[in-house]
């Protein structure tokens, strides 16, 4: 397949290799959204009389085919195509012939790329979004089950005071309930238009309707002045990816919980036997492999978070080939979030709370003791505080 920018100039193999990078293989889950923004734009082609409506017939069909075959695995984007948009158009014009060659009018793959993210992103934050509810769910059952079951709470990692499973899961769940709420956040950031924007100053002389472009993709707005568009490329990205850091924060701390709690000293859980692993050499091992690759995850969701602010950090405004990066990271992010939840809510609709290993010592009353002498004896709290201290002065 030849590259959309092809001009009968030489290119060298080694060079598109470097430029193309991952980028044929990343671009696969996009290939649904960049059809449908293709298809908006062609159907607002028409309707403006930019190009016919057989012409448009014709492609919109076409495309439609294409993400068929390509979804029953009849073709792959090949390093030679560079990216999804050059595959999808070079394969249209091969199967329609010259109406194909009509569809990139008024657009450029800046926009293109652009709007196909901005389609995938606001369907993964949605879709995130509900996997966490789901695992609020098990967090809920958890409680339902075995709520009344007392903890420890620490601080320093030492008792400090009475919790329960009920406390425990409520403090998770609440954190996962914000996320949910940011997950929301960032789809209304997301929701807005960049098609139009073409490659990043819009389409002098050509009367494009952006509004109609933006009612049938299902944006909110759309992204105006065309400046705006590019600007704004990395910085949606990195808002999801600012919600998953936060969110996998909490999901590493919990593991990092249930690792302490799964250890023989603690025995205050046990797992079932489908999450555990076993060792090559030590028979009696049940090791709680998933919780600790949970724990490490939230160190990759953030280094991704991280790369993706830095790729446009000091960027000048418009189109830059930097862009292309945030894929990688973006990607990567996504599916280890979604991995994560769904397991972690695996892992804790078999777990158990085992209360006949859990015992909390007499210190943990402590303040509660102190503060009896408060509220029944009106004594100041320092001097409760110091009569109860006494009992562990040794
Ligand atoms: N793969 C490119 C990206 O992700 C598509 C846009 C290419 N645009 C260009 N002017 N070379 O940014």
């Amino acid at each position: 397949m030849s590259r959309l920018w092809e001009k009968g100039l030489p290119l060298d193999a080694r060079v598109l290799r470097y430029t193309a990078g991952e980028d044929h293989l990343l671009d696969a889950r996009l290939v649904p959204y960049d059809v449908r923004g293709s298809i908006a734009h062609a159907e607002m082609l028409a309707a403006t009389n930019l190009i016919s409506d057989e012409d448009c017939t014709a492609i919109c069909d076409g495309l439609k085919a294409l993400e068929q075959s390509f979804e029953n695995g009849d073709w792959h984007i090949s390093l030679e195509d560079e990216d999804v948009h050059t595959a999808l158009e070079s394969r249209l014009t091969g199967n329609i012939g010259s109406a194909g060659g009509r569809l990139h009018l008024g657009r450029s793959r800046n926009d293109q790329v652009l709007t196909a993210l901005r389609l995938y992103l606001r369907d993964t934050a949605l879709d995130l979004a509900k996997r966490v509810t789901g695992l609020r769910a098990s967090i809920a059952d958890l409680a339902n089950r075995q709520g009344d079951v007392e903890i420890p709470g620490y601080t320093h990692m030492q008792h400090a005071m009475p919790s329960s499973v009920d406390l425990w899961c409520g403090g998770f769940d609440e954190g996962f309930a914000d996320a949910v709420a940011g997950l929301e956040a960032v789809h209304k950031r997301i929701n807005k238009n960049p098609l139009g924007s073409a490659a990043g100053y819009g389409t002098p002389g050509l009367p494009l309707d952006r509004e109609l472009t933006t009612a049938k993709l299902e944006f909110d707005t759309t992204q105006s002045p065309v400046t705006a568009a590019q600007l704004s490329r990395g910085k949606a990205e990195s808002a999801l990816l600012f919600e998953i850091a936060l969110m996998m924060q909490d999901l590493s701390r919990m593991a990092s919980d249930l690792l302490m709690f799964y250890t023989q000293e603690f025995a205050y859980i046990s797992l079932a036997p489908e999450v555990t692993t076993g060792s090559s050499i030590m028979p009696q091992k049940r090791n709680p492999d998933v919780l600790e690759l949970l724990r490490a995850s939230s160190a990759t969701t953030q280094a991704c978070l991280d790369e993706a602010l830095m790729i446009t950090a000091k960027l000048p405004s418009g189109y830059h080939r930097d862009l292309q990066r945030l894929k990688a990271p973006v990607f990567r992010s996504i599916d280890l979030a979604v991995d994560s939840v769904d397991i972690m809510a695996y892992v804790l609709e078999g777990l158990a709370f085992l209360p006949d290993n859990i015992s909390l010592d007499e210190g943990i009353f402590a303040t509660a003791e102190a503060y009896r002498l408060v509220t029944e004896e009106g004594i100041p709290f320092r001097e409760a505080y110091r009569k109860i201290a006494e009992r562990y002065a040794k």
